[in-house]
């Protein structure tokens, strides 16, 4: 848990939960706040598995991943090729796309060219490509809500990263469907009062509206347990991931998008899988025991 990305805070009360039920269950569990020195610690704890509550760079990325392989230590969640996929949310849409899955389109841009104008119709959202919780992401509105060219007076993303994916922005609804080994679980509508899911939007309770499970036509929420399903395993994901989806509610299942894949959900007492694991019966603890399950079985 913790480490040194800009999810540390989220990773450290995801981590928090998953030992306190890792402990009510009757493991012995080390709690690791992770430093430089993780691969020497974990060395000296010798566990039998690790449980990665990480989130972002370099937990979710394939690092740990590839550096718990090279130590022969099992671990719970997806392996590394899948996670240096999944966190990367252009390589993603080559992977899942070409099979008949629905994503936004756009590329890829230099920060330093908002500078010069838009690169993309407004509305359109800029994103960091390999971060989470909404970190670095700002949605451009046809009104402009930035000066003109977008980059030269108001703080943004494009100061803080090199580069930023941009997608044409999805009018209407945000929904979220977790799978957890074979299983896609459910669909959560996210109804953020802002209108803007954002960071303070997913970790400050009561800003957010949670709706789970969705009042959706059902077609709609087949869909979205078809394709997050169809994606854990494209991607070759294990234990739980977690698909984001927007759905353009004006154009019926022609308006579904998947947005990304998330292959170390948050587990913080507002976050979504728990949520979605207690629709289908089980609490908080007997999930985080499904996933060490998978990863020892
Ligand atoms: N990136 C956050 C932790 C999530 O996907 O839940
Ligand atoms: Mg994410």
């Amino acid at each position: 848990m913790g480490g040194w990305s800009a999810e540390r805070e989220v990773s450290l009360m995801s981590g928090a939960g998953v030992a306190d039920a890792l402990e009510s269950l009757g493991y012995k569990v080390t709690r690791l706040d992770m430093g430089r020195d993780v691969a020497e610690r974990i060395a000296e704890a010798k566990p039998d598995l690790v449980f990665n509550a990480l989130h972002g760079t370099p937990g979710e990325d394939g690092s740990v991943q590839g550096m718990l392989d090279l130590m022969g230590v099992r671990y719970t969640h997806s392996g590394m090729v899948t996670s240096v996929i999944a966190v990367d949310k252009q390589l993603t849409k080559q992977a899942l796309v070409p099979h008949g899955i629905r994503m936004p389109g756009g590329h890829v841009v230099k920060s330093e060219s908002l500078y010069f104008g838009d690169p993309l119709a407004r509305p359109y959202v800029l994103k960091p490509v390999n971060e989470g919780s909404s970190v670095g992401v700002a949605i451009v509105t046809a009104e402009g809500n930035y000066g003109e060219p977008i980059g030269r007076h108001v703080a943004g993303p494009w100061q803080d990263f090199d580069e930023l994916l941009a997608e044409p922005f999805i009018r209407g609804r945000e929904l979220t469907t977790a799978v957890l080994g074979g299983r896609a679980l459910g669909v959560t509508e996210l109804r953020p009062k802002s209108g803007f899911y954002d960071y303070d939007a997913k970790y400050t309770e009561g800003l957010t509206e949670h709706v789970c499970p969705a009042n959706i036509p059902p077609n709609i929420a087949e869909a979205c347990l078809e394709i997050a399903l169809k994606a854990h395993k494209l991607l070759g994901c294990k234990g739980a991931s977690r698909s984001d989806f927007r759905w353009d509610d004006e154009r019926g299942a022609e308006g579904l998008y998947l947005l990304e894949v998330n292959t170390q959900p948050g587990m913080t007492p507002l976050s979504l899988v728990p949520e979605q694991g207690r629709l289908v019966g089980l609490s908080y603890a007997e999930l985080v025991d499904a996933i060490v399950k998978e990863a020892l079985g």
